[in-house]
């Protein structure tokens, strides 16, 4: 088991306690999406994945429309340091 691996991530996820039926779940620095995709798999609901490198998420997208999951996750180029979100907002 690896840094990042599917089974970290389901864990992680395993480990959010009264988590609503559908999660809005923020993912920084997602890279390619390989946590991205398990957890969009993994749970219901809406997915934002950033990340700072543009090939790094055009990966990504064509990922999700292969796996059937586009339409549930947001991809967005953002520096981690400066999210365009507001303080409190779910995305
Ligand atoms: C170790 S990778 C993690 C990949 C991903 N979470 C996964 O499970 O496959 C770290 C990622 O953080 C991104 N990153 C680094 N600094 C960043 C910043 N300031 N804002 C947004 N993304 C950043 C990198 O581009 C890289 O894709």
């Amino acid at each position: 088991m690896g840094r990042g691996c599917a089974e970290c991530t389901r864990n992680a996820l395993a480990l959010c306690e009264d988590l609503p039926a559908a999660p809005e779940i923020l993912d920084v620095g997602c890279g390619t999406g390989a946590q991205t995709l398990v957890l969009a798999s993994a749970a219901a609901g809406r997915i934002t994945a950033t990340d700072l490198i543009g090939p790094f998420l055009a990966q990504l997208e064509e990922r999700a429309a292969e796996m059937g999951l586009a339409k549930r996750i947001q991809i967005l180029v953002a520096d981690m340091n400066d999210l365009p979100f507001p303080d409190g907002a779910s995305t």
